[in-house]
């Protein structure tokens, strides 16, 4: 694998399913899986198998149908969880268990009523008896992002000497600034025996719009391995966003981070996953949302029509969307008039566009948004005869 290929860990069936409301059955998941393994992520989570009957069903028959990626389930660092997850996972061709534990002072004392010493020997046993089912372990020091950094590499360090194939950093709560977060996984690649033989990942959460950036943030600094979800879904504010994290790598190729996943596939994915889940993707979410390549101003039109690039950082076609969108409304000029018209069949001269704008003007100001339909009316009402 190249130094700087960074492995996508796609996680919507697991955190991406923990939001309120958006139950998805195990027919709804393998249809999911099977399109993730298809866009070329390097690991679906598939579930929490011990969580109930059902995750426990859709995780080992995910882990039938999956081709290509490593399916992973996750566990608590309790023996039962890793028992129950090492025998949902039995069929998959490259198995992972995902174990840990709270590490951070509050997860400690609130949720454990424990010690540092007493977490780092529960997550120890954990990692040692995933390892008596799988060769690929990944720990998660769940609330890292608040954890001290000095006690986060002695974890680490504990992970490594057990076993743990993959170290997950996650920012459970949203916590932190993007340099916060980098330097934390600067820290431990500097401070930790035994990194360099183990992957780094990110696991953020958007409770403060920052969870791409942490993520980004965290490869730039070592990390080779970002956990996210399609469309950005999870609980609360959500996950890393999968399409933003991908393309932020293809768009930047001075960062030297590349990945697997055909772009082109992402945004039929993303509708995939909100059909299913019946959660709509927000219009102006990056990469995927209705308007991330719709441009609706007279000033933006006039650019976009001349040369896509003059508003457009990304070829519409690389996410697979079809076409930009030149949106009319009263604050369209004649440029988008005349583009939109032609497309529907008319050729408009000069003379003919400036009638015809006044005309539109009028349809746009009673309407949000003018259409095709209403675009046909506006040259009845001008007698402009279809010429293209
Ligand atoms: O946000 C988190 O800490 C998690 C872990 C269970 C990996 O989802
Ligand atoms: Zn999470």
């Amino acid at each position: 694998m190249s130094n700087n290929k960074v492995q996508i860990f796609d996680t919507t069936l697991r955190d991406g399913e923990q939001v309120p409301g958006c139950k998805l059955n195990t027919q709804q998941k393998l249809v999911i899986a099977e399109q993730l393994d298809l866009l070329g992520v390097d690991i679906i989570e598939a579930g929490f198998p011990v969580s109930s009957p059902g995750d426990f069903t859709s995780v080992s028959e995910i882990a039938k149908i999956v081709k290509n990626a490593t399916v992973c389930g996750l566990t608590r660092a309790v023996e039962k969880d890793i028992k129950v997850a090492a025998e949902a996972l039995s069929y998959a061709k490259r198995p992972r268990i995902h174990t840990g534990i709270g590490t951070s002072e509050s997860h400690i004392k609130y949720k454990f009523n424990s010690t540092q010493d007493k977490v780092i020997e529960k997550g120890v046993a954990a990692v040692k008896y995933a390892k008596s089912f799988v060769e690929d372990v990944e720990f998660f020091a769940e609330d890292a992002g608040r954890t001290d950094n000095e006690f986060l590499a002695r974890v680490c360090e504990a992970m490594i000497k057990a076993g743990a194939t993959v170290l997950n950093i996650p920012d459970t709560t949203g916590y932190c600034l993007p340099e916060e977060y980098g330097a934390k996984i600067k820290y431990l690649k500097e401070n930790v025996k035994g990194i360099d033989n183990v992957i780094i990942s990110c696991h953020c959460h958007n409770d403060l719009g920052l969870a791409t950036a942490n993520s980004i943030a965290g490869a730039i600094n070592g990390a080779r391995q970002i956990e996210c979800t399609i469309n950005g879904i999870g609980e609360r504010a959500g996950n890393t966003s999968l399409e933003e994290v991908v393309m932020i790598m293809k768009q930047h190729p001075y960062l030297n981070l590349n990945t697997d996943i055909d772009s082109k596939l992402l945004y039929s994915t993303s509708q995939m996953v909100s059909d299913h889940m019946g959660m709509m993707v927000q219009p102006n979410k990056a990469i995927v949302g209705a308007n991330a390549f719709a441009h609706s101003s007279g000033i933006h039109q006039d650019g976009v029509i001349k040369n896509r690039e003059t508003y457009e950082i990304i070829d519409p076609e690389e996410v697979g969307v079809t076409e930009s969108a030149i949106v009319l409304t009263a604050r369209s000029g004649r440029a988008a008039l005349a583009y939109r018209a032609k497309k529907v069949g008319y050729e408009l001269s000069k003379l003919q566009l400036d009638d015809v704008y006044s005309e539109f003007l009028k349809f746009a100001d009673r309407k949000k948004e003018v259409i095709d339909e209403d675009i046909h009316q506006i040259m009845k009402n001008t007698n402009v005869a279809t010429v293209v």
